[in-house]
């Protein structure tokens, strides 16, 4: 089977996208798979090969020639963070041309990546969420009326971004309006939410052997004043796998999990965080195509399982095929 790893993507996320992309193609099965690193950047569309070749991909089937011989790819590892792969845009392009792909399907996508409408659906079936605010561009901005609502500590966030960008914390209310604007910059939405203090967990659920598996909790102790990009991705900040938490504490966060991905009928791997405040886990985001880099947390979760990255992705794979 010839499978295409989409990395990449148009957000500032494509670099960590980049970085996840080559794990995968360094832990694909080879004896199965025959992978190919399709770059899907805004400056254009190619397969790189392991001579350093580009070729470009055709978007009217979403195939590449070399050498005269077309190739048509069988499935589409998607791994692209942010815009297009995580929102659902990319995810209708190949249902379009009959490709099948890993990640969510498009509008499980769209919804999942639009942080204000998860929240609100899932507000609906009694998830715990921190206390929320929601702006679009252009709306009055009533500074009272939102620390009234969230209170300060408060975080700010662009409605549809990833790995932290476009996001923070504010303690006085004088930063607030410049927070927004940062936030504004990412995305034409901002969202603010109350600050949770309590401690940050971070469960990968993933389908498995036909099954919705949620994997070890990892506790998440950051550095910084929250998990931002420096946290994530430049080691300032202790990622713990198995977390510190009690056994109940666990299987609370993991049921709740579980109950999110089947909710919004999710598939493949995703990644859910939450916040245990007043004892009980509260859902601050789902990624439906989370980091797979090396400083990513479900390659962690995964080895702690004791599942390899080998099988794991072979298992997504045929899952997609099926
Ligand atoms: N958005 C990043 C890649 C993550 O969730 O892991
Ligand atoms: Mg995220």
């Amino acid at each position: 089977k010839k499978i295409a790893i989409a990395m990449g993507g148009y957000s500032n996320e494509y670099k960590i996208s980049l970085n996840s992309g080559n794990l995968v193609y360094k832990q694909i099965d080879t004896t199965i798979y025959e992978a190919y690193r399709a770059h899907i950047l805004e400056e254009g569309w190619f397969v790189v090969t392991d001579d350093e070749q580009k070729h470009p991909i055709d978007k009217a089937d979403f195939s590449i020639t070399i050498n005269g011989e077309k190739i048509i790819f069988d499935c589409v590892f998607n791994i692209i963070h942010g815009t297009p792969g995580e929102d659902g845009i990319f995810q209708g392009y190949l249902e379009m041309l009959n490709i099948p792909q890993t990640a969510c399907d498009y509008y499980q996508a769209a919804l999942t990546f639009n942080k204000r409408d998860c929240i609100s659906i899932l507000k609906a079936y009694g998830i715990k969420t921190a206390t929320n605010y929601f702006l679009n561009k252009g709306d009055e901005i009533l500074e009272d009326e939102i620390i009234d609502r969230v209170g300060l500590p408060c975080f700010v966030k662009a409605n549809k971004a990833g790995s932290s960008f476009g996001v923070s914390k504010v303690k006085r209310k004088e930063d607030l309006m410049e927070a927004i604007h940062f936030s504004f910059q990412e995305d034409e939405e901002v969202i603010i939410e109350s600050f949770l203090d309590g401690t940050e967990v971070s469960v990968g659920v993933i389908e498995y052997n036909n099954e919705i598996v949620a994997l070890p909790v990892t506790e998440i102790i950051s550095e910084n004043e929250f998990f931002d990009y420096e946290a994530k991705y430049l080691g300032q900040s202790q990622e713990i796998t198995p977390a510190n938490i009690s056994e109940k504490d666990t299987r609370s966060v993991q049921e709740q999990a579980k109950r999110i991905f089947k909710i919004l009928k999710l598939k493949g791997l995703t990644r859910a965080e939450f916040i245990f405040y007043n004892n009980e886990p509260h859902f601050v985001e789902i990624n439906t195509c989370p980091g797979l880099s090396e400083a990513s947390i479900l390659p962690q979760q995964a080895k702690a399982a004791g599942i390899t990255l080998k099988d794991l992705f072979s298992n997504v794979i045929e899952a997609a095929l099926k």
